[in-house]
C-alpha cells in the first residue's frame, strides 16, 4: 500500500490499546484541549447502526462486528482529518486497520500494565462482550496476545499512575512538539 501524503498536522490521531485503559475518556479531553473533533469507533458504529456493540455481537457474531469495525475505521481515515480518534480494542488485530492506520494517522498506543488494568476489570465486564465468560487467566492470556498488535504504533505512552487529564496533557504536549518538529509554523 503506497503511502499516503497528509500533512503531519493534519493527520487524525488514533488512540490504541486494551479495552478499559481510557482511550475514550483521554480522547474527549485530548480533542477538547487542541480545539478538535473526536470520534470513538464504537460509538460510530452502534449510531450508523443503530444498535449497541453487545447487541451486534449477539445478533450477527464477532465475525460481522469485525467487518463493520473494518470499514468504519477505513471510512474514517478516508474521509476525516486533523480528528482525535479512539479505536475498539481489538480493532488492530485486522491487518487492513493497522495499515490504513499507520499509513494515514499518527497511532498512540496508551499502555496500562497488566496489575493496574486488572483492577479495572470488574467495571468493564458488562459492555463488553469479549470479556464475557472469561477467567482472570483468559483475559490476561487475551490480554498478553494484544501486545503483539499494539506494539505497531508511533508512539507509546504509559498511562500507570497517571490520571487522564495527566495522560491527555502528556499527549498534546508529545503531539505539539512533533508537529513543530516536523512541520513548524514559522
Ligand atoms: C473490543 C473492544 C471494545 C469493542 C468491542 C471489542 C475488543 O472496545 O470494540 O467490545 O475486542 O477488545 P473498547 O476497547 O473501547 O472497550
Amino acid at each position: 500500500m503506497s503511502r499516503q501524503h497528509i500533512p503531519v498536522r493534519a493527520k487524525n490521531i488514533v488512540l490504541i490499546g486494551f479495552m478499559g485503559v481510557g482511550k475514550t475518556t483521554i480522547g474527549k479531553m485530548v480533542a477538547d484541549k487542541l480545539y478538535r473533533d473526536f470520534i470513538d469507533v464504537d460509538i460510530e458504529i452502534e449510531r450508523r447502526y443503530n444498535k449497541t456493540i453487545p447487541e451486534i455481537f449477539a445478533q450477527h457474531g464477532e465475525g460481522y462486528f469485525r467487518e463493520i469495525e473494518r470499514n468504519t475505521v477505513i471510512d474514517i481515515c478516508d474521509n476525516k482529518q486533523c480528528n482525535i480518534v479512539s479505536l475498539g480494542g481489538g480493532a488492530f488485530k485486522q491487518e487492513a486497520i493497522r495499515e490504513k492506520c499507520l499509513d494515514s494517522c499518527l497511532v498512540l498506543f496508551l499502555d496500562l500494565s497488566w496489575d493496574h488494568w486488572k483492577e479495572r476489570m470488574d467495571l468493564l465486564i458488562e459492555n463488553r462482550p469479549v470479556l464475557h465468560n472469561k477467567s482472570v487467566d483468559e483475559v490476561q492470556e487475551i490480554f498478553d496476545e494484544r501486545q503483539a498488535i499494539y506494539a505497531e504504533h508511533n508512539a507509546r505512552v504509559t498511562t500507570d499512575n497517571l490520571n487522564p487529564e495527566e495522560v491527555a496533557d502528556y499527549i498534546v504536549e508529545i503531539l505539539k512538539l512533533g508537529w513543530e518538529l516536523h512541520q513548524p509554523l514559522s
